[in-house]
């Protein structure tokens, strides 16, 4: 039941909220909506209303896993055509969730991160010989999306996708993005917003097989290899569930692998680019990380123990993720009929969105929410803020499983370019957001030189 939920003046009585929404960004006009309407509002297209909850005390509520859960629908439905029930996009009750979430724990242990740690490395090197090489500015958020892949792609896989020596995207990325393009413009009521910003179905079938295609053939080599590895794919092909042995099917392995590639690397170089645009404006907290590069690490590769070790740098992350949290929202659903914050009537199956650079700049909570500070991050400051305010990995059991695997990869990729490099800055860049999924500075180039040494 909506009534009384605040909406944007001016509904119109069958289009809703149409005037004004723009397909390309449906998030940021939520969040230019959200701050004028509060913690609480709706917004209509024809005959589909969608509830937004982003105050403190109602996401505490809705993040509370005996009452509510999460939601598969929105931008997460139409993905099915991606991941299929693949982690991401499987509803909890599926069997394939549990089952693969069991299965799958293992490859993001601590210990995991260990063995992934050469690779990740490995990556960051190559990105380095890029911008040793660059003889003017560089597309960041390209070469962040360069790394991740790489980074995700060998981690996992053991693939590699050749991303530093392509000028063009790898025809699985090209896919990628189409796909997620044309799923995320399917809730476009209008057909022709659908056909002129999303592209064709056959086009989309084409991105789906040449992905598919993709994984399956890695897949085919590693059985024909036979060789033991325990990265993820190892794993989904060779251990059963902890407890019943049961093991994940073919299908299912493959649904996987594509949803790994996706959330495994889109979301990671976001905040990274994210962080380095907030640094590079702020020339006193980018001298503060790299101080404590330079003390931590010295002109050395980092260890896999050198990496936790950067504390400035990782709040400049969180902090970064706070703005722009690249995987912009959830949704939550009622598990039975509830009233929400004592006042909202919801059925059993009723579902809103958590719409997160709002909850992340919720009054309430943040001090000059607008201002990038991560000093918000230090422990004493985290300590007295409500757990629940800062949600950028999701929440519950369905929170994110690659929390770690991005937090190390990132801080070690941040590091490793704030020791090596100062950048020179366009001063007439105005951050830009593109919209897929994800977030990302569109864009936002820099111009990395290597560091003379100090002195
Ligand atoms: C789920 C954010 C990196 C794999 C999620 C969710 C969020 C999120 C918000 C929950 C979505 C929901 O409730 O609908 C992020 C961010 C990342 C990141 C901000 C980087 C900064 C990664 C990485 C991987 C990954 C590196 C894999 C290596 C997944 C998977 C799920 C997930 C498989 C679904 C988990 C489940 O439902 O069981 N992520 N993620 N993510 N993420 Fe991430």
């Amino acid at each position: 039941d909506t009534t009384g939920i605040p909406h944007r003046p001016g509904r119109l009585p069958v289009a809703g909220d149409l005037l004004g929404a723009n397909p390309r960004t449906p998030l940021q006009d939520t969040v230019r909506l959200g701050k004028r309407l509060g913690p609480i509002f709706s917004r209509k297209f024809f005959d589909i209303e969608v509830v937004l909850v982003s105050g403190v005390g109602l996401v505490t509520e809705l993040n509370d896993e005996t009452k509510f859960g999460k939601h598969v629908g929105m931008g997460v439905e139409n993905l099915r055509a991606l991941g299929g029930d693949g982690l991401f996009t499987a509803h909890t009750h599926e069997p394939n969730w549990r089952l693969a979430h069991d299965v799958l724990q293992p490859a993001f242990s601590a210990e995991a991160m260990r063995r992934y740690h050469p690779v990740m490395l490995e990556a960051a090197r190559e990105l380095v010989a890029a911008w040793d090489a660059a003889s003017g500015p560089v597309d960041v958020s390209a070469d962040m999306t360069r790394l991740t892949l790489e980074t995700i792609g060998r981690a996992g896989f053991g693939y590699r996708f050749g991303s530093f020596e392509r000028a063009e995207p790898h025809p699985f990325v090209t896919a990628m993005i189409r796909a997620l393009r044309y799923a995320q413009l399917q809730n476009a009521k209008l057909p022709f917003v659908r056909r002129a910003f999303a592209g064709s179905a056959a086009q989309n079938r084409a991105d789906i097989a040449t992905m598919t295609n993709l994984v399956d053939e890695v897949i085919a080599g590693r059985r024909r290899g036979g060789e033991e590895s325990r990265d993820l794919l190892g794993l989904m092909l060779t251990e059963g569930h902890p407890v019943t042995g049961e093991r994940l099917d073919p299908v299912n392995i493959r649904n996987q692998a594509i949803t790994f590639v996706v959330a495994g690397h889109e979301t990671t170089s976001g905040a990274l680019s994210f962080a380095l645009y907030y640094l590079t404006r702020h020339p006193e907290l980018l001298a503060k990380a790299r101080a404590e590069v330079d003390a931590v690490w010295g002109g050395r590769e980092p260890a896999f123990s050198d990496v936790a070790k950067l504390r400035y740098v990782r709040r400049v992350l969180d902090e970064a993720m706070r703005l722009w949290p690249t995987a912009p929202g959830y949704s939550r659903q009622a598990r039975e009929d509830v009233v929400l914050g004592g006042k909202y009537r919801m059925r059993k199956g009723d579902w809103v969105v958590v719409p997160l650079p709002l909850l992340h700049r919720d009054p309430a909570v943040w001090a000059d929410p607008e201002v990038f500070d991560p000093d918000r991050f230090e422990p004493a400051a985290v300590k007295k803020r409500p757990a629940q305010a800062y949600k950028p990995f999701g929440t519950g059991e369905r929170a994110c499983i690659g929390r770690q695997f991005a937090l190390h990869e990132a801080v070690l990729a941040l590091g490793t370019v704030l020791q090596r490099y100062d950048f020179d800055v366009d001063p007439q860049y105005e951050l830009k957001i593109v919209e897929s999924l994800t977030l990302k500075p569109s864009g936002f180039t820099l111009w990395p030189r290597v560091r003379t040494p100090a002195g």
